[in-house]
Formats: C-alpha cells, sequence, structure tokens
C-alpha cells in the first residue's frame, strides 16, 4: 500500500473509530448513488502517446469525490487490437499495454476505494476479438474451442455462388457473417466482423465467460456494466428473418430486419440471471459491499424490465438496465410535455422492487449539451440529480461539454468507415478527449497528437476555469445537486413529474414535511407560469443555472414565477 493511501486510511480510521470491526456497508449503497463513466482512451494521457491511459485517471482521481460521485464506471481497458475501441477483446483477464498494468489498475481501485469511490469494470460477453486465442483455437478445429463461437456452412446460390447461411444483418451493416477460408465455414458477428460473437448455447463458454468476472471481483472489482447482452443468443436453427417494412432502409442496413431471431431471446434473461448470481454468491461468500451489475439494452421497456428480473423479483438480474429514454425519446425541440412523459413512461413502467436510473449521454450517443442545446445542460442535470434512482454521468457532463469537431479522416469509429454516413453515424464526436483546463490539448497531455483531436471549444468549456470561476458554473452546479442527492426527500420521498407550460417542465419531489422543486424552461424564450400549486410562498432557491439572476437562498414568487429562456431552479419549501 502506498504510503499517502496508508495515511488517508488511518486518518478516517481515528475519526470514525474503525480500527477494530471495519464499518458494515451498506448493502443499499446503489440505489441512490452516482456513476461515472470514464471513457479511458480519452480521458487523461500521461504518458503522452495520445490515448489515456490508467496512471491519468490516477492522476486525476480527486476530480471525484470532488465532483461527489460514488463509483466510477470504465468503459473496456482489456487486451484488444481496437477496432472497436476496446470493445473487441483479445484477452479478458489482461490490461491493454495502451492503457497500463493490473498493477495500474490495482493501484486506481486503491486510491479510489481510500476516496470512498467504487470502481466498475465493462463485461463485454457477446463477442471476443478475432485475435482472441480461443477463435484462433476455433479457426484451427481445436477440440475444446472447436464451439466456442457461432459456425455455419454456406448456402450455394442459382448460379453456384457460395452465400452466407442466412440473411441476417450486422449492427454495424451488411451481413452478420464473413466466410473463413481456413475452417471453410462462415462465422457470426452481430457487430464488426473483427468481433465474433461467442456460443453461449457451449457450456464452457458460460463457465469461461463467468471465470472472467470472478477474476475481476477478486481484484476489488466492485461490478460490472454488461455491454450490448439482447446480441448474447440466437436462434439455433438459424431461421431467416422477417422484414422490418421500416422505410428508408436497404437490405444491407440492420433496421431493414425484424430481429426477432437476434435479439431478446429468452435464453438472454437467463444468463443475466446466472450472472448475477455469480456476483451475489461472491458477495455472500467474501463479504463486502454489493458487487453491482449495470446491462446495457436499446431495446423495448418490457424486456428492459426482464433485464432487471421477473416481475415478482423471484428471479434477479441486473441491478438496473440503463434508462436510455431521454436519450431516444427526447431531441431538441421536445416540449415540456415530450420530456414530462418519457419520463413518466418509465416510472408508470418500472415494478416497485426494482431502482429507476437516469442516463443522459454515453459514448454511443451525442453528447447531451449537444443533443439538447447547451444552455439546457443545467437544467438537465438538475433533472437527473432530482429523479429518484441512481443517476448516470457520462465524462464531461459535469462541465457541459459538448461533441467534439472529427472530420472522416480522423475518424476512428468503425460503424463509421464510410464517408456517406460519418457525420451521421459516427461515435467519435462524443469520445473526444476530456477538456481539463486551458494548456495545450485542454490538458488532456503535454502535446503529442491525441488518437482523437481535442474540441476547438475547450477554451470556453474546461474544468478548471468552472472550477475557479467567481460565479457560477455547470461544475459547480453539478457539485451542488450531488451535496443534496443524500436529502432524504430525494432518497424515498414522492416524485411527480410534469409540464405546467409548453417549455416548462417540473419535477417535485416530496415528503411530508417538505419539498424540492425542479422547475425548468426548456425553450428559447422567457416564460411567466405559476407553481403555486407545487412551490410554497416560503420558498427558497438551494440551485440556480449559471445564467439564472437568482442566487441560492433568493425567494421566488411562486404565483407568477417568470424564467429566463434555459433557466432552471431547485426550489426548496
Ligand atoms: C456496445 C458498446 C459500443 C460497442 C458495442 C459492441 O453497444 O457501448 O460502443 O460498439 O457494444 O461491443
Ligand atoms: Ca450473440
Amino acid at each position: 500500500m502506498r504510503l499517502e493511501t496508508l495515511a488517508t486510511l488511518l486518518s478516517v480510521c481515528s475519526l470514525a473509530a474503525c480500527g477494530t470491526t471495519p464499518k458494515e456497508e451498506d448493502p443499499d449503497w446503489w440505489k441512490h448513488a452516482t456513476f461515472y463513466q470514464i471513457y479511458p482512451r480519452s480521458f487523461q494521457d500521461s504518458t503522452n502517446d495520445g490515448i489515456g491511459d490508467l496512471q491519468g485517471i490516477i492522476d486525476k482521481i480527486d476530480l471525484f469525490p470532488d465532483a461527489g460521485v460514488d463509483a466510477v464506471w470504465l468503459s473496456p481497458i482489456f487486451d484488444s487490437p481496437q477496432v472497436d475501441q476496446g470493445y473487441d477483446i483479445s484477452n479478458y483477464t489482461d490490461i491493454d499495454s495502451d492503457y497500463g498494468t493490473i498493477e495500474d489498475l490495482q493501484k486506481l481501485v486503491e486510491e479510489a476505494n481510500a476516496r470512498g469511490v467504487k470502481v466498475i469494470l465493462d463485461f463485454v460477453p457477446n463477442h471476443t476479438s478475432d485475435k482472441h486465442q480461443w477463435f484462433i483455437d476455433s479457426v484451427n478445429g481445436v477440440e475444446e474451442y472447436r464451439d466456442y463461437y457461432i459456425w455455419a456452412n454456406a448456402k450455394t446460390g442459382d448460379d453456384g455462388e457460395r452465400l452466407p447461411p442466412n440473411n441476417w444483418i450486422s449492427m454495424f451493416k451488411n451481413s452478420a457473417w464473413t466466410w473463413n477460408e481456413e475452417r471453410q465455414q462462415y462465422y457470426l458477428h452481430q457487430f464488426a466482423s473483427a468481433q465474433p460473437d461467442l456460443n453461449y448455447r457451449n457450456p464452457k463458454v458460460v463457465e469461461a465467460m463467468k471465470d472472467v468476472l470472478r477474476f475481476w471481483l477478486d481484484r476489488g472489482i466492485d461490478g460490472f456494466r454488461i455491454d450490448a447482452v439482447p446480441y448474447l443468443f440466437e436462434d439455433p436453427d438459424l431461421q431467416d428473418e422477417p422484414l422490418s417494412n421500416s422505410t428508408g432502409y436497404n437490405s444491407t442496413d440492420y433496421e431493414y430486419l425484424d430481429h426477432i431471431y437476434t435479439k431478446d431471446l429468452y435464453d438472454t434473461f437467463d444468463m443475466i440471471y446466472q450472472w448475477r448470481q455469480v456476483v451475489d454468491d461472491y458477495t455472500k461468500e467474501n463479504g463486502g459491499s454489493t458487487r453491482v451489475l449495470m446491462t446495457e439494452a436499446y431495446t423495448d421497456a418490457d424486456k428492459i424490465m426482464l433485464y432487471y428480473g421477473t416481475a415478482d423479483g423471484s428471479r434477479l438480474g441486473a441491478h438496473f438496465t440503463f434508462n436510455f429514454n431521454l436519450i431516444t425519446d427526447i431531441n431538441i425541440n421536445s416540449t415540456a410535455e415530450d420530456i414530462a412523459s418519457s419520463i413518466n413512461k418509465w416510472l408508470d413502467g418500472i415494478p416497485e422492487i426494482y431502482t429507476s436510473n437516469w442516463v443522459l449521454g454515453n459514448h454511443d450517443n451525442h453528447r447531451v449539451a449537444t443533443r439538447l442545446g447547451p444552455g439546457n445542460i443545467d437544467g438537465l442535470n438538475m433533472v437527473k440529480a432530482l429523479l429518484p434512482g441512481v443517476a448516470v454521468t457520462y465524462n464531461g457532463e459535469e462541465i457541459g461539454q459538448e461533441d467534439g469537431e472529427v472530420s472522416y479522416e480522423e475518424g476512428q469509429d468503425p460503424s463509421a468507415r464510410d464517408p456517406a454516413i460519418f457525420d451521421q453515424v459516427s461515435r467519435d464526436f462524443e469520445r473526444t478527449p476530456y477538456q481539463w483546463d486551458e494548456s495545450v490539448n485542454a490538458g488532456f497531455n503535454t502535446g503529442a497528437k491525441p488518437w482523437l483531436p481535442v474540441s476547438e471549444k475547450y477554451l470556453e468549456t474546461n474544468l478548471q476555469d468552472e472550477k475557479e470561476s467567481n460565479g457560477s458554473s455547470h461544475y459547480k452546479v453539478y457539485q451542488a445537486l450531488a451535496k443534496i442527492r443524500s436529502d432524504p426527500i430525494l432518497v424515498s420521498g414522492d416524485v411527480e413529474v410534469k409540464a405546467v407550460d409548453e417549455y416548462t417542465l417540473l419535477v417535485k419531489r416530496s415528503n411530508e414535511e417538505a419539498s424540492l422543486v425542479v422547475v425548468f424552461n426548456v425553450g428559447d424564450a422567457e416564460v411567466t407560469v405559476d407553481v403555486s400549486a407545487d412551490v410554497a410562498e416560503d420558498n427558497s432557491v438551494k440551485i440556480a443555472s449559471v445564467d439564472s439572476s437568482r442566487e441560492a437562498g433568493s425567494v421566488v414568487d411562486p404565483a407568477s414565477l417568470k424564467l429566463d429562456a434555459h433557466e432552471a431552479l431547485v426550489i426548496a419549501s
């Protein structure tokens, strides 16, 4: 253990008098936590080679307690040829040299834990890299690995030509099958051809992947974000999928088909329930706090709930499945009613036994400040912080970072390697380096060309300015929100979400004693609203958006509340 860490622990212990028995952790710690997604490649480059790394995260570790987050989730840092930026893994139990070593990760866990912050890793179970030894052995017909992947014979076309086994299409466009010369068969890949799908109907694969979870649990990891879960299982008979009849797509587009044989199959839910068992058993056997599973599934509401578990709770899956509704339902033209109904749809749909969660962005979607307008960032962060359950932040949201500017030539995303679709589908824009300060490359490193360009906006938007500004800043608003999240009203109070006029959204949390209300004008024009039904005369502004004329402590007239364009307030009464 490093000396500083020991010192921190000792000082914590002397305060809390923990010396003898360690303080029992709250098993529900995650239910009202803020999870912060770090995209390691773009976070902090300590070696100045253009790629962010684990030491970089350690160097910036104080950001997490300072911002008030409870846990960080790291996008994949494992051995990878980086075809899909680490979502193509060639060894699940080692760290890619781009990012550092296992020792670096252990140091990161130690430093984070010493500051009360937990570390979650990305688990990518659907596919490996085509450079994984399992795949190489499978290609070569090594008995143990022969059926680790989904292999199928070619079909023969009318003119004797070789055709894929069926019509399935990859998420990244074109056939989901790639011919392999050595094995003289096709293999399935629901994503890039360099990401062959594992065969979950093979019990050896199931066991090997459970071992991956245990490997990282043994190294002090507090949970996993599970990647792309809907695609784990496919129809064993490889039946053709029917056409979706969605307009505007051609036969090479994923949307062209209705994915009844490749997405959300029953066995997939069961696999998540088995993984839950693995982490719960681990906690039972080893003690410590609850290890958390969060699943990524862009799918229908009923399926999202099934990834949580069965409605009666007899089988549990993920602790939470990301709620992407505020990404998929809302755009820059949305009214307050659109936003309220998106939120209420979620709240009405979730069984009482499960915990809600709120996501505004991630490495696969345009940044929220760009999608919904930079002026709305504080209001959106307020809404996210006040809604019940888990809040998820994508790195940069706390400072209102917008998408970067990336040309086709600079782009890296394998799903967009075609100039005709680049602007529309590339995920490079939301992956540009974190904006730390005004120095070279926004403080991402000390001058080497970053793997994606730094956004030109870094002089206007960066952490250091926002921390040091005399006035308000997005970061200060974010910090203030983190502080009030432990208020009992927000932990367990009632929730009500509604539009009070076309562009004014109201989120109310209350218990018998008091209430906290967000009033948020998402629109471009000043409004005057009557919120006297929800805000008392005797009130006090707790937090105001950066351009607001109000300050903490000021009192508003609830019967005639004037809000500037994009102004948002958290009001206590
Ligand atoms: C998930 C990841 C995405 C990746 C895909 C394939 O959707 O978030 O970045 O491309 O899975 O692994
Ligand atoms: Ca699969």
